[in-house]
């Protein structure tokens, strides 16, 4: 049988993980498709670099369209990341008719919806499971096995970098710098982690989940982002002496076709199942109408666990090439989005106030969220060491996004409010 051959563009993290994963489970992947599978060429940037695998050299090309105009090639495996130079290339692969597996969510949040239509044009699958969660198969699981539900939430933990950061902190109280670093280190944050840590990477992620989720076509504008760069350890305390851990978590929702998506630092309480996850690992919960709570959990990066995505993803457009199927496969936006306004987004905050240590403070304060009908589930006052001012710790019930967002403006006006530390919604 004809072997399936494929051109790998990028040999770092993910396309190094992939070259271990075809050649040690070479017998697995033969078996499973039909023919064996051969990586006949490579694009990298430097072909003098020295790698910690060991490839034949006349494999290594700089020039990208060795790879993606090479007429045996029949699938290209995109894992060099970026969206510029990069959609140029799986636009031409495509159109050439040959099929794509990508682990590039930038590209998926940015032109999804476009790379999937030139596909289905030219008769060809694009495959994008490592694009989230890494060696979670959390895009197929929405695709085929949520098909008969209805999707209204989706949250998760979905970058490994922030969350290895946030655990790091809680857990040892390493600095955000040192952890960041060994991240790096790990092969975990992108190339610029600012993506990472600005909840960027988050974003994208989650837009891809909320259109495979709720059949919509959400774009990354779409999104709410807050990142975790001005997390505090004085946050982290807090939210472990009340019981919680903090979190980056993308939460999608959808009421009657209503849509919102955000990605912000959460306060988790430690019985949510979500609370547990720690490390570089992720998790995904699914709520669906039908089924309920559904939790979803593996490791988010790393070299052999996103490897195991996009070989997956291989095994699957190999079969489709030999069944004579590539390109079939329906999965569109039919659903209009209507975003949520900040009126219908609801979930319940914590608030961390600086205020003056005086009779009456307390009382001042709480009359001014019951002024926007805002409901009080504790709240706590926390003397400072110098009695200079007092923290007071406010837990709501569910309120508005919008009504939080009126009792902050009112604090403006209040004297006895030095300072709003923090705000974060709280889940659990
Ligand atoms: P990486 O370690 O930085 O590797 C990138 C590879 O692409 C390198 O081999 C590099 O060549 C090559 N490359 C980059 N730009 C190039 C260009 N313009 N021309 C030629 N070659 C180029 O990246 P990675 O961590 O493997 O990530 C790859 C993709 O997977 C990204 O889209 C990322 O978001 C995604 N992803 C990563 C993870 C993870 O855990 N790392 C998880 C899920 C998804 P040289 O080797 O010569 O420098
Ligand atoms: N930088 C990403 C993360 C890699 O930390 O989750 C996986 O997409």
């Amino acid at each position: 049988m004809k072997p399936i051959k494929v051109g790998l563009l990028g040999l770092g993290t993910v396309g190094t993980g992939v070259v271990r994963i075809v050649e040690n489970h070479q017998d697995d992947l033969h078996n499973q498709v039909g023919s064996s599978i051969e990586i006949t060429k490579i694009l990298v940037s430097n072909v003098n670099k020295e790698r910690n695998i060991e490839v034949d050299r006349s494999k290594l090309t700089e020039d990208p369209w060795e790879v993606v105009r090479h007429p045996d090639i029949d699938v290209i495996i995109e894992v060099m990341g970026g969206t510029t130079d990069t959609k140029d290339y799986i636009v031409e692969a495509l159109n050439l008719g040959k099929n794509v597996v990508t682990a590039n969510k930038d590209l998926m949040a940015l032109y999804g919806s476009e790379l999937l239509e030139i596909a289905q044009r030219n008769g060809c699958d694009v495959y994008y499971e490592a694009s989230v969660a890494g060696g979670i198969p959390i895009i197929r699981t929405l695709i085929d096995g949520f098909s008969s539900d209805r999707v209204t939430k989706i949250m998760g933990i979905v970058n490994g970098t922030t969350n290895f950061i946030l655990t790091k902190m809680t857990q040892e109280g390493a600095s955000y710098d040192d952890v960041l670093k060994e991240a790096q280190a790990l092969g975990y944050a992108e190339a610029d982690p600012t993506s990472d840590v600005e909840g960027l990477d988050a974003a994208r992620k989650m837009t891809i989940l909320a259109r495979l989720g709720f059949h919509t076509a959400v774009s990354l504008d779409d999104v709410s982002v807050k990142g975790i760069s001005s997390v505090t350890k004085e946050d982290i305390q807090y939210a472990k002496h009340l019981g919680y851990q903090l979190k980056l978590l993308g939460i999608a929702e959808c009421d009657e076709n209503q849509v919102s998506v955000s990605v912000q630092p959460t306060m988790v309480k430690n019985s949510h199942p979500i609370a547990s996850v720690n490390g570089v690992f992720n998790a995904v919960l699914v709520y669906g109408e039908a089924v309920g709570e559904t939790m979803f959990y593996g490791a988010g990066a790393g070299e052999l666990p996103t490897a195991t995505s996009v070989v997956a993803d291989l095994v699957a457009v190999s079969k489709n090439i030999k069944l004579g199927i590539s390109g079939k496969r329906v999965n569109t936006a039919y659903k209009q989005t209507v975003l949520k306004t900040d009126d219908q987004i609801s979930s319940k905050y914590f608030l961390l106030l600086k205020v003056a240590d005086r009779a009456g403070v307390l009382a001042r304060i709480t009359q001014e969220f019951a002024n926007h009908e805002v409901s009080l589930e504790s709240v706590l006052q926390q003397p400072n060491q110098n009695q200079t001012h007092a923290e007071i710790i406010v837990i709501t019930h569910d309120a508005s996004k919008a009504a939080i967002q009126n009792v902050l403006s009112s604090f403006n006006a209040i004297d006895v409010i030095h300072e709003v530390k923090s705000v974060y919604r709280v889940e659990g």
